[in-house]
């Protein structure tokens, strides 16, 4: 399908550093609009996972290559699964986000899996999460939201998500590792975490997720994206 085409139906964009909320935002719009939903991130940390599974090192470009343009990632209501084996709790884990990050990261790597990720534009619609969707994905995108908050809230959030799992956490840890992620995503070369100089900017720093949310449904009523 090409932007002409994709013009046609309308896609929200919701990128942002991690631990932002995204995820969260794109489920509860994707129930309201009943659109299809497109969560990069796991294209991403599947691929990962099938680097992992097929012993590829990370200066293997033909062979990442190979693998994204031929991932057998599918999205089966709310799992993926990877050549029809259940991995939505696999792709989690710190490993795959550490290799994620990584391949992430690679020019030709993106370029592959970009077709993947265009064909989501389906109608009636859909509710794209990422990091480059509005600047890369979907510059036509009807709607561009873009969420942030400091690293310190970012960290605080996690922190208390891991203590409701019964895990406990060295905050200054964390707000490290977020500051270098954001870093690496934010410096490097292709698709860099940027806001679409179309985007609408939520800082939700001093918001809870019920306030995120509303806003974010205001917008899309605003843009009759939803009636
Ligand atoms: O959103 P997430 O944590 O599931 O993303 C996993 C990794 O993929 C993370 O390192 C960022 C990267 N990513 C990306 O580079 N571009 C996207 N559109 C989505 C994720």
């Amino acid at each position: 399908m090409n932007a002409s085409e994709t013009n046609l139906i309308p896609i929200v964009t919701i990128d942002g550093p991690s631990g932002v909320g995204k995820g969260t935002l794109a489920q509860y719009l994707t129930c309201k609009t009943q659109f299809h939903f497109l969560d990069s991130g796991a294209i991403y940390r599947a691929l990962a996972f099938g680097a992992i599974k097929n012993k590829l090192a990370l200066d293997d470009l033909p062979g990442l290559v190979s693998l994204a343009e031929i991932l057998p990632v599918e999205f089966v209501a709310t799992s993926i699964m990877y050549d029809a084996e259940d991995v939505t709790s696999k792709v989690r884990t710190e490993e795959v986000a550490a290799v994620a990050s990584k391949v992430a990261a690679i020019p030709e790597v993106r370029a592959a899996l970009l077709a993947r990720q265009k064909a989501f534009a389906k109608a009636p619609g859909l509710i794209a999460d990422g990091r480059d969707m509005g600047t890369v994905v979907f510059p036509e995108a009807a709607l561009k939201l873009y969420l942030t908050a400091s690293a310190e809230v970012r960290a605080e959030r996690r922190v208390n998500q891991l203590k409701n799992q019964g895990l406990s956490a060295n905050i200054d840890q964390i707000i490290q590792d977020i500051k270098e992620r954001d870093e690496r995503d934010s410096t490097r070369a292709t698709s860099p975490l940027k806001p679409a100089d179309d985007a609408i900017i939520i800082d939700t720093s001093d918001l809870d997720i019920d306030q995120v949310c509303s806003q974010a449904e205001n917008l899309l009523r605003e843009k009759s994206i939803l009636k």
